[in-house]
């Protein structure tokens, strides 16, 4: 039986559930413009995965499956049989995780600035050899490298979505930034799940993500039965935030039309 850990989550608004699940080294807050927006039409449940924002820190590996594992359990505690799971990035990672594992508890996907694939061999390297130093060098040793890369190049370094990711990656325990590489660097090939699932799905990317770029994120559309694809303008890998208004319409779009059946 697997060890979840119970999860801190926002939860608002009533009916079709909906999780949001952040990327690395995140929490809930990066959804807060979503989780207002489409609390208004379904239920929200907003987590904050092991080891970040207010849930509970252990040492360890952070397997995707655990991950999903931990969420299925909130969803537990919350009554809700299936759910619609959407993910940023490392989350998109764990919504995939939750179609190979846990398909009865996935009513539809939305995979946002993500991608299905493994990492090769030295980007595996890269983040164990980047889990150690955290450890010991601090969450402050990834922030300069991350911000760069996080944002579209237009974006002003002192903008507030900026900012309000450099908070939040500094107040990240060592040991869940540690635990979320090393089970980032031993994910699976989602392909054949996404090949398998037969569920709605949304697909967002940011036009301007330097980390996972928007062709590597559209290709992911072919792969899903019944997927809508949105290319953000003026976005990068933070979309959700650096384009608010645009990335909750697509999401709210989708819900709803979950919601309706
Ligand atoms: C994320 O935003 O979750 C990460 O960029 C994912 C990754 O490093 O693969």
């Amino acid at each position: 039986m697997t060890d979840t850990v119970p999860l801190h989550a926002t939860v608002r608004g009533t009916g079709l559930p909906v999780v949001l699940i952040h990327g690395f080294p995140f929490d809930h807050t990066i959804w807060d413009a979503q989780i207002e927006a489409l609390s208004h039409v379904c239920r929200v449940i907003a987590v904050d995965l092991r080891g970040h924002g207010q849930s509970p820190v252990t040492d360890g590996v952070y397997t995707m499956d655990l991950l999903a594992a931990d969420i299925a359990a909130r969803l537990d505690d919350l009554g809700v049989v299936r759910a619609v799971w959407i993910g940023q990035s490392m989350g998109g990672y764990v919504t995939m995780a939750a179609l190979r594992t846990l398909p009865a508890r996935v009513q539809a996907v939305g995979l946002v600035a993500t991608h299905p694939h493994p990492d090769p061999p030295e980007k595996q390297q890269q983040r164990l050899a980047n889990a150690d130093h955290v450890l010991t060098a601090g969450a402050d040793a990834l922030v300069e490298g991350m911000l760069n890369a996080l944002f579209a190049p237009s974006l002003d370094r002192g903008a507030d979505p900026v900012r309000h990711v450099a908070a939040i990656i500094r107040r990240t325990a060592v040991q869940g930034i540690a635990g979320a590489l090393r089970g980032m660097a031993g994910r699976p090939d989602s392909v054949p799940a996404l090949r398998a699932a037969q569920v709605p799905a949304v697909i967002i990317a940011g036009a301007d993500d330097q980390i996972v770029p928007v062709d590597t994120v559209r290709r992911m559309s072919d792969l899903l039965p019944d997927a809508a694809f949105h290319a953000i303008a003026g976005a990068g890998h933070m979309v959700m935030l650096e384009q608010p208004a645009t990335t909750t319409a697509a999401l709210r779009e989708f819900v709803m039309q979950i919601a309706a059946g």
